[in-house]
């Protein structure tokens, strides 16, 4: 949902433009519609240009007079204006001696730009972000010095931010943070500053994470951190445990197969040092929660589905658990309780999910923030947080993250019931990550997508602990590839559904075990089978499923509540395959973004 970078060199010859370009494409999960960069170095020179950050790149080529030790940049995903040229980042003042990138939403910027046409101030775009340059420039008129000018036109702001910005003759960047995340890195060359880590990953991994309401001030010699009274905010580096590596292809078409294919080793850091083999314990090292008599899951997409799976595994352990979806929380779903709410939330950003767990703490909740990003919103504003440690995930589809919110969904159900964890559970789980790669190395997926491809639906069922990964696989499916995917308790088919079976919407049915529960599913798969149209069933081939279906995708067999995240595994490599026989861009789907900042 946007995302800002910024440089600053530690001597004249460093280049920020290639630093910024770098940091862009790392963060262009957050937004593809435009991109662009300021560049200080006496004058500013802003170059933007609608569409991915390559057309900014050849834009940037063309201009040879550019270098600049200091710079900030912006890759977009259109809130308030459609995506050109003109509603791209950096945006200037009149004067063009100053220009500003924001990601955010400034809920204010209409009575703000009425405010300053009065004033004599024009504009060229339809951007809120547009008012931020000219509120700076209306400070500077009055005769404020640019940090001063910059705190008063941040002072007027109203909605969610993280803004930075570059003047004429000038060796600093200035920024700041409200409900938006930012982060600056601390490197051997210069100072770097971004929405997120991967931006700068490849340069340095110490950071400083901002919290809201802190103005930060950038300059080749040193980084100074203020609060909103101008008093110093003293913080100590942090360590980022990724490497650059994490956060590249790796030699992959896509983010998303890469991702796809972390997964073990997702699992496998997702579990270390919390689940003990030999004591058949597991332990999350978090305080306060240890006398829950209820729990609410707010979570909004695939995370919303990875809470599903978690409140199922909660409530056979006996805690009661419910899942809302995080834009429908609000005091009434409280409703006299004071349950813990844990929010579920890969980038922990989620103004969704945000705005819940702020309902639920306003409400008197004790709050968890399941989360992959440390030093994130959600991990700092919750009681605790429980972090997914899947590493970095750059693909907009969520599906490392996924695997492992379920794991540590599955540890935390584990580690708050009193009732004992039986070895097999415990195996089952430190399994999982071998058969996660064993699904990966054997999958047909590629070759039931090539057949299926041109279906003009697919549908997807799945009963019990599967019904998540149904909802997920087709959530999947449509994100990525177009097409009409649709994901249903297997019971629900014949209640509505199946009146859009044909012979062209192929039914993928998720059934594991032998079970009264697998062959209910078996039934509703020959139901759809007589009326024509093809099965593929995900099974670990214990029940006679594969009698009714057209192609079969195998996991192995493991524990009935690990056997929806090895299934999963499959209906993401289908998703992905059908995506790339329809020649999507896979990574960066039409009108989506990673990190969703607005409500
Ligand atoms: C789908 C996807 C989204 C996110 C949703 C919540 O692949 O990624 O549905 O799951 O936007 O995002 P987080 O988990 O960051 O709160």
């Amino acid at each position: 949902m946007c995302g800002i970078v910024g440089y600053i060199g530690r001597d004249r010859q460093n280049d920020a433009r290639d630093v910024l370009v770098g940091g862009l494409e790392n963060l262009e999960y957050r937004g593809y519609d435009s991109a662009g960069v300021a560049l200080s170095n006496g004058d500013v020179t802003v170059v933007k240009r609608e569409g991915e950050v390559s057309e900014l790149v050849a834009a940037l080529e063309s201009r040879e007079t550019l270098a600049a030790p200091v710079g900030i940049g912006h890759t977009r995903w259109s809130t308030h204006g459609e995506p050109s040229d003109e509603n791209a980042h950096p945006h200037t003042d009149c004067t063009g001696d100053l220009a500003v990138v924001h990601n955010g939403i400034i809920e204010n910027y209409e009575q703000l730009k009425a405010e300053l046409r009065g004033e004599g101030h024009e504009f060229e775009s339809e951007t809120d972000t547009e008012v931020v340059p000219h509120l700076i420039e209306a400070a500077m008129e009055r005769g404020e010095n640019r940090e001063a000018a910059f705190r008063a036109a941040i002072e007027r702001l109203e909605g969610s931010y993280a803004i930075a910005a570059v003047f004429e003759d000038s060796e600093e960047v200035l920024t700041a943070r409200q409900d938006s995340p930012l982060v600056i890195g601390v490197g051997d060359d210069g100072y770097y500053l971004a929405s997120d880590v991967p931006a700068f990953i490849d340069h340095t991994d110490q950071v400083l994470y901002l919290e809201d309401g802190e103005f930060a001030r950038l300059t080749p010699e040193t980084v100074s951190i203020t609060d909103a009274d101008g008093r110093p905010v003293e913080k100590s580096l942090s360590t980022v445990e990724w490497d650059a590596e994490d956060a590249g292809k790796s030699g992959y078409d896509h983010y998303m197969l890469k991702e796809i294919h972390e997964q073990p080793r997702a699992l496998r850091k997702c579990l270390r040092e919390r689940v003990d083999a030999i004591e058949r314990t597991v332990d999350l090292d978090l305080e306060g929660l240890d006398d829950v008599s209820a729990i609410h899951l707010v979570a909004c997409g695939t995370s919303y589905h990875a809470a599903l799976y978690g409140a199922r595994l909660l409530r056979e352990r006996g805690i009661p658990a419910q899942t809302f979806v995080a834009s429908e929380y609000d005091r009434a779903s409280l409703a006299g309780e004071t349950p813990l709410v844990v929010g579920v939330t890969q980038s922990g950003e989620t103004a969704d999910t945000l705005g819940a767990l702020r309902t639920a703490r306003a409400a008197g909740a004790r709050t968890l923030a399941v989360t992959n990003t440390v030093g994130s919103t959600a991990a700092r504003e919750c009681d605790e947080a429980l972090y997914v440690r899947a590493g970095p995930e750059i693909g907009v589809a969520a599906t490392k993250t996924f695997a492992s919110q379920q794991i540590a969904l599955h540890a935390f159900a584990l580690w708050l019931s009193e009732e004992s964890i039986g070895s097999d559970r415990i195996d089952a789980l430190r399994a999982l990550p071998d058969q996660v790669q064993a699904v990966l190395d054997d999958s047909d997926a590629r070759s039931v997508a090539e057949a299926y491809a041109d279906s003009s639906a697919f549908f997807f069922v799945g009963r019990r602990h599967h019904q998540p990964v149904a909802l997920e696989g087709a959530l999947k499916l449509k994100e990525i590839s177009y097409e009409h995917a649709e994901g249903f308790a297997a019971g629900e088919l014949k209640h509505g559904p199946l009146a859009l079976i044909e012979d062209d919407t192929p039914l993928i049915a998720v059934v594991t075990g032998d079970d009264e529960i697998a062959q209910k599913t078996v039934s509703n798969v020959k139901e759809v089978q007589a009326r024509g149209a093809p099965v593929i069933a995900v099974t670990d081939g214990r029940s006679d499923v594969e009698q009714y279906a057209n192609h079969v995708l195998e996991i192995p067999e493991t524990d009935p509540t690990l056997a929806p995240v090895l299934a999963n595994v499959q209906l993401q490599l289908l998703s992905y395959w059908i995506a790339a026989e329809l020649g999507r861009p896979i990574d960066k789907p039409r009108h989506l973004a990673k990190s969703v900042t607005v409500k």
